[in-house]
């Protein structure tokens, strides 16, 4: 029989995991849970029988992949699989999947969330702004990005956009202006949303000149990765620009000095929360349920990344 181990550092809604061991029951294979681990350690030993494994942000990297003997795939229950060693995972010969779109309305919502609470002054009773009528620019039209836009037109926001993969009218069919750059996009927009992934070439892209040149009160949301901020020019922003606010739902490592020296600009989620609603625990949980017993019993490689 088949098992599938559940390995969530951050569990699922206990309604998601119903679910996923729904599909993996109804399919004639085991389920087995490690839920809030603290040691590596206890990731090791329940790796070691199994045939597959459903993540969020936990680490898979050639040691979880060693113990793992009789492990043939991973799927990432979100987005974003920098947390995998896609090269590891192929000389191991697992196959490595996310699950696109499953999560991010939740994550689209949680933006607004933030801008609001931003520009309210962090509801600390001064004098605020509102988000109608402000250019929003949001970096990377995929899944988030979309909502994102489709939520900011809600909220009266003038929208633009900048992806480097996503074809202009696939942009502009959305009502969403497309510009040309990342600088252009910084330029025009006092509110910018960051929707790139952790990759080689994104990692420290978003630095002091970039959040230098937007416009007056700005404001970066983030609730892509904290490896997209150039940290250094993180702090210099702060330094140069009084009217900059930053508000993240992944902490920064110099998270304590900021919240210390700016409590009215600064906000981070203690834990990254973009995608933790009952439904894209649903979504995200079941989707890799059903990828996996796709993949064992059909071999479909739908969302394969590796
Ligand atoms: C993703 O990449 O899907 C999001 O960042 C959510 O990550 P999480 O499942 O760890 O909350």
């Amino acid at each position: 029989m088949a098992k599938v181990l559940v390995a969530t550092d951050k569990p699922f809604a206990a309604v998601a995991v119903n679910g996923i061991r729904e599909v993996i029951e109804g399919a004639g294979m085991e389920l087995a849970l490690l839920e809030k681990y603290t040691e590596k350690a206890q990731l090791l030993d329940a790796v070691k029988d199994v045939d597959a494994i459903i993540i969020r942000s936990d680490i898979i990297d050639a040691e979880v992949l060693d113990a793992a003997k009789q492990l043939k795939i991973v799927v990432r229950a979100g987005a974003g699989y920098d947390n995998v060693d896609l090269e590891a995972a192929t000389a191991h010969n697992v196959c490595v999947m996310n699950t696109p779109g499953q999560n991010s309305n939740a994550v689209a919502e949680l933006v607004f969330g933030m801008l609001v609470f931003a520009v309210r002054n962090f509801y600390n009773g001064t004098s605020g702004t509102e988000l109608k009528g402000k250019k929003l620019g949001i970096l990377a039209y995929g899944n988030v990005g979309r909502n994102v836009a489709r939520i900011a037109k809600g909220f009266g926001m003038d929208v633009y956009a900048y992806d480097a993969y996503t074809p202009v009218p696939a942009i502009e069919a959305d009502g969403v202006t497309a510009v040309a750059s990342t600088e252009e996009l910084f330029k025009t927009c006092p509110v910018i949303s960051l929707h790139i992934p952790a990759t080689a070439e994104t990692k420290g892209s978003i630095n002091f000149e970039l959040m230098n040149s937007m416009p007056k009160g700005a404001v970066v949301v983030n609730t892509a990765r904290k490896e997209v901020m150039d940290e250094a020019g993180l702090k210099q922003m702060f330094e140069a620009r009084p009217d900059f606010k930053y508000v993240s739902d992944i902490k920064p490592a110099i998270d304590a000095e900021l919240k210390e020296a700016y409590p009215d600009r600064y906000f981070a989620t203690p834990k990254k929360m973009g995608a933790q609603t009952s439904e894209a625990n649903i979504n995200a949980g079941i989707a890799a349920a059903e990828q996996i017993v796709g993949f064992l019993q059909n071999g479909n490689e739908k969302y394969r990344v590796n």
